[in-house]
């Protein structure tokens, strides 16, 4: 047994376990509510939440409209429906137990009306909303202007700063706590800077007390740092229970509530993850977002890889450095340093021979096929992001300017059909860099799927 104490998140006393927010649909009412039902807080995520039709059924089709703006405001109300539906269930099944928060990613296009609308429309249910990836200045005033706490998730004290100075300090009565997370350990995206080398992970010891540090200088003793990125096993933690370097301190688990009964994701998708080894996770640049990420080595990402190991500089003009022309199209020559000629000609040969111009005066090689889908999936893009790399949709502008990359993908598609059945070779599998240890954690041992239930007694329990 470890000395778990309880802590205040969201207005109740509750225990110090948090269900990290997972989109599409890897948290929902369903999870969160089981997780709030333990005396813990539950999350659902509201990245295309499900809502169901007047049977019961969920409703699995995408808005096929002619215009994009239409297909998005599509989205934006579907996502608002889910929301509020799965806020519904999940405060069905916890009862007044526990704490019910939402989760929305910060670059999702509208983030700020899909939460005004979901927590409008489930008004008394959620107490809580968390946002991540990119700075989401304006969620201390929003969730105030609702009487619901916020945690903004930073992956540094200074991120954190930032946001208080430019926002948060005007709304600190609602500020819940802020949400450390790991940038090299955790599942999801990853809020790497500049500053930092995703090869030299640091400790997250001293960035947690820093965080700590900060907080304290502005008069936030009392607040709650949640620890996300790389918490299983609570026994691991214990230097960081009743310390004042780190003060009040919650836990969020991110993939390893991901294999549970209540959990949403596909069996097949549980299947993979219970047998992944250390080093089957990688950091990466792919996702349209621009964020570094970490999801499981599929055969999706391991492709993504491998065009960009089959990139190509070039230049428009013919120089010393770039003499030798490479065809991209019948009305378009650029020129590529002789010595990447035999690197060309390998992937030609080998079909991959679309070439395809990135934003970066690169080409990368894709199959007939490839290219296909990647004309059919910008074609039928949603513009889900405020800004998207794979598409150059800018929800401010129309378009960032820039050309389409073809090193990246359709984050939405590839979300929405793995959390609807799809397939776990064909898409991406984010997961947190110890997923591993589904393998050897004997609460798993023989393919055991246990209950939220028990996953929370074992967290209890040190285990
Ligand atoms: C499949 C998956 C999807 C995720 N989606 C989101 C998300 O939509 N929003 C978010 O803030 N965090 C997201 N995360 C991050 C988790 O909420 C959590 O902070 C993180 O996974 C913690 O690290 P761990 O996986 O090592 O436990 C996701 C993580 C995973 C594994
Ligand atoms: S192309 Fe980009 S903006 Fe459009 S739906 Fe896909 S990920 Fe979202």
């Amino acid at each position: 047994m470890i000395n778990l104490k309880n802590v205040v998140i969201s207005g109740k006393e509750v225990l110090p376990i948090i269900e990290g927010g997972k989109g599409i649909n890897g948290t929902d009412g369903r999870s969160s509510g089981h997780f709030a039902k333990e005396g813990c807080v539950g999350t659902i995520s509201l990245v295309s939440a499900d809502y169901y039709d007047n049977n019961g059924k969920v409703v699995l089709e995408r808005s096929h409209k002619v215009k994009r703006l239409d297909r998005h405001a599509d989205l934006i109300e579907g996502a608002i429906k889910g929301g509020i539906a799965q806020a519904q269930i999940a405060h069905e099944i916890a009862g007044d137990n526990g704490r019910i928060h939402i989760n929305q990613l910060w670059e999702m296009a509208d983030s700020e009306s899909v939460i005004r609308g979901v927590l409008e429309g489930a008004k008394g249910l959620i107490h809580g909303v968390t946002c991540g990836a990119g700075l989401p200045y304006k969620l201390g005033e929003l969730a105030s202007s609702f009487g619901v706490y916020y945690y903004p998730i930073v992956s540094s004290a200074r991120a954190f700063q930032i946001l208080w100075k430019r926002a948060y300090v005007n709304y600190s009565a609602f500020l819940g706590g802020v949400v450390y997370e790991d940038p090299w350990l955790a599942g999801g995206h990853n809020g790497l800077s500049n500053a930092e080398n995703p090869e030299v992970p640091q400790d997250p010891y001293n960035r947690v007390c820093e965080l700590r540090s900060a907080l304290n200088k502005l008069g936030l003793n009392q607040t709650p740092i949640i620890i996300a990125g790389g918490v299983w096993c609570l026994k691991d933690w214990e230097n960081y229970l009743d310390n004042p370097e780190i003060g009040t301190v919650a836990f969020q688990f991110g993939t390893r509530p991901m294999i549970t009964t209540e959990s949403p994701i596909s069996d097949a998708w549980k299947k993979v993850m219970l047998n992944t080894k250390p080093g089957d996770v990688a950091l990466q640049q792919f996702s349209p977002t621009g964020f570094y990420s970490s999801a499981i080595k599929n055969k999706f990402l391991l492709r993504l890889m491998e065009r960009k190991n089959g990139e190509i500089s070039f230049a428009t003009e013919k120089s010393e450095q770039y003499d030798t022309p490479l065809s991209l199209s019948s009305s378009k020559t650029v020129y590529i340093a002789a010595s990447d000629l035999a690197k060309a000609n390998n992937q030609i040969n080998a079909g991959f021979s679309v070439i395809q111009e990135t934003p970066d005066s690169t080409v990368v090689f894709l199959t007939p096929d490839e290219w296909e889908i990647m004309k059919k999936d910008r074609a039928e893009c949603l513009g889900c992001l405020s800004q998207c790399q794979f598409s150059s949709w800018s929800g401010a502008n129309g378009t960032t300017g820039k050309i389409p990359d073809p090193r990246t993908y359709c984050i939405h598609k590839t979300l929405f059909d793995i959390a609807h059945n799809g397939k776990t070779d064909d898409n991406l599998l984010f997961a947190g860099h110890q997923v591993y240890k589904f393998r050897e954690d004997p609460l798993y041992a023989n393919g055991h799927i246990p209950t939220t239930h028990e996953l929370i007694e074992a967290i209890k329990a040190g285990r």
